[in-house]
């Protein structure tokens, strides 16, 4: 189940919305492990979130290059960032610290998608509408 403080939002490019999707879900399986703090568990799913991460990063970075996005610069080195957090987060779980997990998460999965994949998705969209 989705705890209800979590939100999803949807882009509108349906494979990227898919991997979003697919990310959010993962990270509400780490919320529900949390409560009895399963350590090993959470630190599998964390590092499948890093790895479907990095690749969902990719494949985003493709998507702006093919369009000559202007701002794939910052995207890009917002991304590192991210896979950085990504890093001491799993740092952090094993050596047994879970304060702050969701918190983090939510800030990688769902404030990324607010902040910087928005803009590159109405980019896309404003082409489509120009017809280019
Ligand atoms: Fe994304
Ligand atoms: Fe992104």
């Amino acid at each position: 189940m989705i705890p209800e403080r979590f939100i999803y939002y949807k882009l509108g490019i349906p494979e990227i919305d898919d991997h979003h999707w697919h990310l959010f879900v993962l990270m509400t399986e780490v919320a529900s492990l949390l409560k009895n703090k399963k350590k090993e568990e959470i630190l599998s799913l964390l590092k499948e979130i890093e790895l479907q991460l990095a690749e969902h990063f990719d494949i985003e970075i493709k998507i702006m290059s093919n369009m000559h996005f202007p701002f794939i610069d910052t995207h890009r080195a917002e991304h590192e960032l991210l896979l950085s957090d990504m890093q001491d987060i799993i740092r952090d779980v094993n050596k047994g610290v879970f304060d702050g997990l969701i918190t983090s998460l939510e800030k990688i999965l769902v404030d990324h998608i607010i902040h910087y994949d928005l803009l590159y998705v109405s980019y896309a969209n404003n082409l489509k509408l120009l017809g280019k």
